[in-house]
């Protein structure tokens, strides 16, 4: 999609038709033209409501107020259902207060409201839509510099590229997505984006002692690879390293899944996926940082020498874990790729999974869990998070639930003895495999939930939404301003 500035006013703009957003009931804005026309086809100006007029092919999309988050998702759903006409361009007005916000808002929703998983059809649907004409007035009568224009597009259009390069790897099914696929993925990404890309194949684990990572992958004829991709600014203001959970199946293993819980497990390497596409990111942001992004990408599979309930694995910082249930390896993945981040001496670690059905149990669909011990970098993520358009809610670790992943034969468990507060327990898993001196500059999010919905909601279509894209490349760029 191209999206176009133009100084002139929303009426001498040229385009085959009209995007104009109907705010808080207010009829007689000077942009709506058909508003003699709303009475007799009961359009109200609820919020979501839509309304077409084919003399002026102009849609109207009602909002009760003018927010960042309702223009974002009323932008991409604007979208979509403009791409159902014939039209090929549509031009719309500027909606924002005094700062910019609802500006950034509206072009990302119609950047991520564009996005749609065709690959696989033999039909793909046909939308003549390819440009977007804003005029730089506002609704408040102001003009938007060109300059400041642009510098917005140019963000949003490096966060939407990134979004949308998570959801179509995240979507690809796992015979198409295996982990040397990935790999390749992410090795076309380091290409064209001159990244540093290192890939490490069962060797390299096996002589790093990543004894829970190579458990985990055991039972696959899809061999596992560790992805390394790194992003060196020329004055980096901080080291960070991303981890991501990037199980391209999970079967459950042994501990098999039931039939229905294990359809869209294709999505279990959403974590990983959107660590590659942060990369690509902050690239071509051009984030003053130098960003690490791991992946333990890999399979659980069932098969005559896979790993057991029962069995006892060492993992690369020596640790001995008690595997109660082998559906809870993610957490076996990570705590060796955490290892790994932590001896690259970062200042930060963050590390994103889709690690607990209990998180999507707890928190809904549409929230990730954020996990931490350090209270304070929890909520400045969380700000940023909700900055980004994304859904969190912060998880609290306590020294009860700690010891539910007690062990009688090893050092810790990979399960609770309990099924209470699963997302919680997950994360202080993962806590026995950060250092001391780390504890405090960990994160964890668990993005269960959001990163694969079967419907459509807010910017998102059904299926992958690239959760975690956003929400982390704010805060990266929120840490590169305050150091
Ligand atoms: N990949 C799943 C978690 C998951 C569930 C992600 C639903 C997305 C949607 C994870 O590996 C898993 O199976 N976790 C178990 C842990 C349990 C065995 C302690 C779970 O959540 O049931
Ligand atoms: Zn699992
Ligand atoms: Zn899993």
């Amino acid at each position: 999609m191209e999206i176009l500035c133009h100084s002139a006013p929303l009426h001498e703009i040229k385009a085959e038709a009209s995007l104009i957003f109907v705010i808080n009931k207010e009829f007689s804005h000077e942009w709506i033209a058909d508003s003699e026309l709303f009475g007799s086809v009961g359009f109200e100006g609820k919020e979501g409501q839509t309304l077409f007029i084919p003399q002026s092919k102009t849609l109207y999309y009602a909002l009760d107020s003018l927010t960042p988050d309702s223009i974002r998702e009323s932008s991409a759903k604007a979208l979509r259902a403009l791409k159902k006409y014939p039209f090929s361009s549509f031009k719309v007005g500027i909606y924002t207060q005094e700062s910019l916000e609802c500006l950034e808002a509206m072009v990302a929703g119609f950047l991520l409201g564009d996005y749609s998983f065709e690959t696989y059809k033999s039909q793909k649907s046909e939308s003549k839509l390819t440009q977007i004409l804003i005029s730089l007035q506002t609704h408040l009568g102001r003009q938007i510099d060109s300059k400041s224009f642009e510098t917005i597009l140019a963000r949003q259009s490096a966060i939407a590229r990134a979004v949308n390069l998570a959801r179509e790897l995240v979507n690809t099914p796992p015979e198409d997505a295996t982990p040397q696929k990935i790999a390749q993925a992410a090795q076309k990404v380091a290409q064209e984006h001159q990244l540093e890309c290192r890939i490490e194949d069962e060797k390299f684990l096996e002589k790093e002692q990543m004894g829970a990572f190579l458990a985990v992958s055991r039972a696959s004829i899809h061999r596992p690879r560790l992805i390394h991709l790194t992003h060196q600014s020329p004055k980096p203001k901080l080291k960070v390293a991303l981890v991501g959970k990037g199980l391209t199946y999970d079967s459950g293993g042994l501990s098999l899944k039931p039939a229905d819980f294990m359809v869209t497990m294709k999505a279990d390497k959403g974590g990983g996926c959107a660590v590659i596409a942060i990369l690509q990111a902050a690239k071509e942001l051009g984030l003053e940082l130098e960003l690490h992004g791991i992946v333990g990408a890999t399979e659980n599979m069932i098969g005559g020498n896979a790993y057991k309930p029962d069995d006892v694995l060492r993992a690369k910082n020596g640790k001995t874990i008690e595997i109660r249930n082998t559906d809870a390896e993610g957490r076996l993945v990570l705590a060796d790729c955490l290892v790994y981040a932590q001896e690259l001496k970062p200042d930060y670690i963050i590390d994103l999974a889709t690690l607990t059905g209990a998180c999507v149990v707890g928190l809904g669909e549409y929230t990730s869990g954020v996990l931490g011990h350090s209270q304070e970098l929890k909520h400045r993520f969380i700000e940023c998070a909700t900055q980004s358009g994304e859904l969190t809610a912060d998880l609290p670790f306590n020294r009860h639930l700690k010891k539910l992943i007690e062990s009688k034969v090893a050092d810790v468990c990979n399960v609770s003895s309990t099924r209470y507060g699963g997302s919680i327990t997950a994360g202080l898993f993962l806590s026995e495999f950060i250092e001391e001196s780390y504890k405090e500059k960990w994160l964890h999010l668990d993005i269960a939930g959001p990163a694969y919905v079967e419907k459509e909601w807010d910017v998102n279509p059904h299926g992958a939404s690239g959760a975690g894209v956003r929400m982390v490349l704010q805060f990266l760029e929120q840490l590169t301003k305050e150091s």
